[in-house]
């Protein structure tokens, strides 16, 4: 038997049992009479003593031992004389009797450790080392819990996991595909499915009623934290619903996971529409851990000489609570931040509503203190606060007030990372135009239904038609998002001719889902979620990647296995691919 006990379960009532464990050595401290070695394994670590009575086949032993070496001991559990608080079996320790070394290891190149001396590059390299740490096997943990959870919750609410294909043909979610070449097929490719998306709704016409998977799905698009080019969502699909059937039952979802595993009631989530988050946090995921909404300032701003604000055709302000004291030099830090390209405003204007009662604005040139007194007013603000005001051409001006907005979040420490505020942004625009191509785009893709009551300014008005389209935002991030399909095939028809299909080429790529829908497709619709951001979000991580066991890097490589990587001349030649030179 390798072992008795596991390295986290030994407590006081232990004391005097001969038991036996095996894991890794975390640490070997030798203090001369005595030497102490962490063991440490998936469950935990427990301090074993070797003491100057020991033979010397137990001191010879442990004289070779290292760091990560596997051993088995065999010992007496005694109480700690200095106990440590810190761990769970910090009241005993272990009395080496015999030990065995199972597995020797070499230098590892980085301490395993909470606090690891280990770059980013060489731990994604060993990343095996890495997830014996225990901060990181935490959040795998937490992942695995999750799942667990919402598989329940789910097979409660009689849904089926159904398994989809890996190998298909391009979903149309508006990223770029993986494609794997095809050797029984030269010349055609498979795509990798950026989601089930059509699969779920022909398990729909298929009878299915209710499906959800915990699925892997692949977007070839550039990294960032809360992206991976290969992620889970738990992607699901319904029948014979409305949105608000579909909103209740995940809404439920999400404060079950909130309850189990951080112990919060989540009360009734806010519903927002698209247009309200734009008009007043300037972003369709807005982080409502705290107020600083928007407020529009243009008619008022534009009575008087400056050109600036009377030139524009928005003017957006937002009150800083308490920020009047704020220096020259943190105004002007202020102004380079929004002045940043990735932010890419001209300038910043303020106006200080200082504790006085007197008003103080980097435009006092043009505007007297009556005119500052109404901004206040519209603004709310009290003595003590500060206005900062972005203006320019609204759709330019309302995401820069957003970034502005989040910056003083971060400044005042309004984004707490244990307060969540998740809320449902819904009637989102169908279409979507496109500047450089001229055509509309699905916003979120072309089985999304239009609202009903606006399906008749399809064709005469596009850009007004509201879709049945919701998104889940949990603090500034999306989290979910799906929408009621369209189960007709004439309206589907509809749609594709505003994306500027004609029939042959809609025929072409989604002849088969039209096809379908002719046998009988039940009015339906569903939600995907984005599993890894949702167990980054309730492990309080900045990125996703710490909740994946293998993630790529930010160019999209694993470091471990060296991928991608290039593939002999003989496979190129089997796939009947022939390379340029
Ligand atoms: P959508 O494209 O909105 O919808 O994706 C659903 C959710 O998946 C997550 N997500 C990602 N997570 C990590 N890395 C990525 N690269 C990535 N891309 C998306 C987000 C997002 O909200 N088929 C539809 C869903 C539906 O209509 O039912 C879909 O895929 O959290």
């Amino acid at each position: 038997m390798y072992r008795t006990h596991t390295c986290g379960e030994l407590r006081l009532e232990h004391v005097n049992q001969h038991v036996t464990l095996s894991g890794w050595v975390q640490k070997i401290r030798n203090l001369g009479a005595m030497t102490f070695i962490d063991l440490r394994d998936r469950y935990g670590i427990t301090q074993l003593v070797v003491e100057e009575s020991a033979s010397k086949d137990i001191k010879d032993r442990i004289a070779g031992l290292g760091r990560e070496f596997v051993i088995q001991v065999n010992g007496k559990v005694v109480e700690r004389t200095s106990k440590n608080n810190k761990i769970p079996t910090g009241d005993i320790e272990i009395i080496i009797e015999s030990i065995d070394v199972l597995s020797p290891s070499e230098v590892p190149p980085f301490t395993i450790e909470d606090n690891s001396d280990g770059g980013d590059e060489i731990r994604m390299k060993y990343r095996y080392l890495d997830l014996r740490r225990q901060v990181v096997r935490k959040n795998l943990e937490l992942r695995h819990r999750m799942a667990h959870l919402i598989r329940n919750y789910l097979d409660n609410l009689r849904f089926m996991e159904v398994e989809t294909p890996v190998l298909i043909k391009s979903t149309p979610e508006g990223a770029r595909d993986f494609v794997v070449p095809s050797r029984m097929n030269q010349g055609q490719f498979y795509a990798l499915p950026q989601s089930p998306q059509t699969f779920k709704q022909l398990l729909m016409v298929a009878g299915f009623d209710r499906y959800y998977q915990i699925v892997k799905c692949f977007r070839d698009e550039d990294l960032r934290a809360d992206r991976q080019p290969e992620f889970t969502q738990i992607d699901c699909e319904m029948s014979f619903v409305e949105r608000d059937d579909v909103l209740d039952i995940f809404e439920g979802l999400i404060r079950h996971l909130f309850k189990e595993i951080r112990g919060i009631d989540i009360p009734a989530l806010q519903r927002m529409t698209w247009h309200d988050a734009m008009e007043y946090y300037g972003c369709d995921k807005p982080d409502l851990r705290f107020d600083m909404k928007f407020v529009d300032l243009t008619a008022q701003a534009k009575h008087r000489d400056f050109a600036v604000f009377n030139a524009s055709e928005y003017v957006g302000a937002i009150c800083a609570t308490g920020c009047a004291s704020y220096t020259r030099k943190q105004l002007d830090e202020l102004t380079d931040f929004v002045k940043r390209p990735q932010v890419g405003a001209k300038g910043l204007v303020y106006v200080k509503y200082n504790e006085d009662g007197t008003l103080k604005s980097s435009v006092d040139k043009f505007y007297n203190e009556d005119d500052l007194k109404r901004w206040a007013e519209s603004c709310q603000a009290k003595p003590g606060d500060l206005i900062l005001i972005l203006c320019g051409p609204k759709n330019k001006t309302l995401p820069q007030l957003c970034e502005l907005r989040l910056e003083m979040g971060n400044r005042l420490g309004l984004r707490d990372k244990d307060v969540f505020k998740p809320l449902w942004v819904v009637d989102f625009p169908l279409l979507e135009w496109d500047e450089e191509t001229q055509r509309f785009y699905a916003m979120h893709h072309p089985f999304t239904s239009p609202k009903p009551e606006d399906t008749d300014m399809m064709e005469s008005n596009p850009g007004a038609v509201r879709a049945n389209a919701y998104d889940m935002v949990i603090n500034g991030v999306e989290i979910g998002g799906g929408s009621i399909r369209i189960h007709d095939s004439q309206l589907q028809q509809r749609m594709f001719k505003c994306l500027g299909f004609t029939p042959e080429q809609a025929d072409k790529q989604f002849g088969f889902l039209l096809n379908a829908f002719k046998y009988g497709a039940p009015p339906h619709g569903g939600i995907a979620f984005g599993f890894d951001r949702l167990v980054s979000m309730f492990a309080g991580l900045d990125s996703i990647r710490d909740t994946i066991a293998f993630p790529k890097n930010n160019s999209g490589r694993d470091v471990m296995i060296d991928s991608p990587s290039e593939i002999s001349e003989e496979q190129f030649k089997e796939l009947g691919i022939r390379l340029q030179s």
